[in-house]
């Protein structure tokens, strides 16, 4: 297993471009399968997650090809299985965001059950419920969720108890085909469901409410092929500004949007940085002063996002005072601290909320990565720690952040990958 050692001290200082959206290009692969025609999909982050995406499409038989800029084109004409199958799903849990399409286009899908992961337990309860009210019938079976609408989908009204980002996307992409008006109430407003019902309208898909909590989509008899370019990655932003300011830094992010991330922004902002918006620039700016801390609550966008606690928590670890980060999405998603603590840092948790007492500076130690997000923390935390950190188990990062140790490296930090 690789692993990144740091060698910490260094104030991160210069300017990366940021990669394609992660959450908004998986759903975007599995909309592919609704277009009668082949469809392209550009500014695709080269990550192992959209890898293990197209993996999934090709072992249904859809033909994928992939130019050198990530542009991939996705033609499902030689489709001849509607499996995800135990492997791929177990790997990634976004492989579940097939199931509304294949259900919508083909009739019939077959997708293992993915189960909980490190961050909580992670129901999909509401995807399947929806999928019900719109007339499919689901049975479970050998760890398999297996869906049949022979006759097609219907609209239907559907009230998601919960806003979950998976199941607006799952259900939006399943109603772009279905028969009649389907409206989806209390849906999900992450940028990312933006993203995917833009691309479902240049595919010719009727959606009205994109972006609020209501959203409506009449079906229509097929869908047609499109170019489509994905949005930036918004937590690959937030997590690169917020390395910054914990080192008392600078950095010009480019090609990113500053419109998606107000939350994080007005923190950074809370915590001392100077930042300038210059169309898709953001520029984040400490002036070499140490952050403050800042006090913060997760919850359904425009709020703070749950992607961006965890880098918050190693920002507070080094500030100045104490900061509270309180996670109300996940069940078990501050397990970032106690890596933190034996880096010398102050962490207590209090129910759902950590309690970080700002230090001086950090001690770099052996770590292990346990989640994407909390991965990133621990790679923030051994940049501003005195001596080595060596984060082990990075196959967690590389789901998610392209490059990390190359545009660490531009920033002017000291880290590198050694293969285990
Ligand atoms: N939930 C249910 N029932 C459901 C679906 C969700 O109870 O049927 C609950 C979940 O257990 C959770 C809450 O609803 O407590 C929100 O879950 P959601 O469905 O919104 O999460 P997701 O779609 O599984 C996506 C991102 C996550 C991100 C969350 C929240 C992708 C591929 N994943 O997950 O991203 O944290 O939304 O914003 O888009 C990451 O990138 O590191 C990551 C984990």
């Amino acid at each position: 297993m690789d692993k990144l050692i740091i060698t910490g001290g260094t104030v991160l200082d210069g300017e990366i471009r940021i990669s394609g959206s992660k959450n908004s290009g998986l759903p975007i692969l599995a909309a592919t399968l609704l277009a009668d025609e082949p469809v392209s999909i550009c500014n695709l982050p080269h990550l192992n997650d959209i890898t293990t995406m197209l993996a999934l499409l090709r072992c249904m038989g859809v033909g994928v090809t992939i130019d050198e800029r990530m542009c991939v084109e996705v033609d499902k004409s030689s489709i001849s299985d509607f499996e995800a199958p135990y492997d791929l799903v177990k790997t990634m849990r976004a492989s579940i965001l097939v199931l509304g399409p294949l259900l919508a286009r083909f009739g019939k899908a077959d997708v293992s059950f993915p189960g909980g992961c490190a961050i909580g337990s992670r129901p999909i309860d509401i995807h399947l419920k929806g999928f019900e009210a719109m007339g499919a019938e689901i049975e479970v079976d050998g760890g398999y969720i297996k869906a049949r609408a022979p006759g097609g989908l219907q609209g239907a009204h559907i009230f998601m108890d919960t806003v979950t980002v998976g199941g607006t996307e799952n259900l939006m992409m399943a109603a772009t085909l279905a028969k009649g008006i389907t409206v989806l109430e209390n849906a999900a407003r992450e940028p990312e469901i933006v993203d995917l019902a833009n691309c479902l309208v240049a595919m010719g898909a009727k959606i009205d409410g994109i972006g609020t909590d209501h959203i409506t989509i009449t079906g229509v008899d097929q869908l047609h092929g499109c170019t489509y370019e994905v949005m930036p990655d918004r937590i690959e932003t937030g997590t690169y500004l917020t390395a910054a300011a914990a080192s008392g830094g600078r950095v010009l992010l480019r090609d990113t949007r500053a419109d998606i991330l107000e939350a994080v922004l007005l923190k950074l902002e809370e915590a001392g940085a100077n930042i300038n918006v210059n169309g898709a620039d953001i520029e984040l700016d400490m002036k070499g002063n140490r952050p403050k801390s800042v006090s913060l609550r997760t919850a359904p966008y425009p709020a703070f996002p749950t992607d961006m606690q965890a880098q918050f928590t190693a920002m507070n670890a080094v500030a100045e005072g104490t900061g509270t980060v309180t996670e109300t999405i996940f069940e078990n998603r501050l397990i970032q601290i106690h890596e933190l603590n034996r880096m010398g840092a102050k962490i207590t948790l209090e129910g759902n909320t950590a309690v970080i007492k700002g230090v001086e500076a950090l001690r770099g130690a052996p770590v292990m990565a346990s989640d994407l997000r909390a991965s990133a923390s621990l790679v923030i935390a051994g940049l501003v720690a005195s001596g080595e950190t060596m984060v082990d188990r990075i196959y967690h990062i590389d789901r998610g952040y392209e490059c990390i140790e190359e545009k660490l490296h531009t920033l002017g930090a000291d880290i590198r990958r050694v293969p285990g």
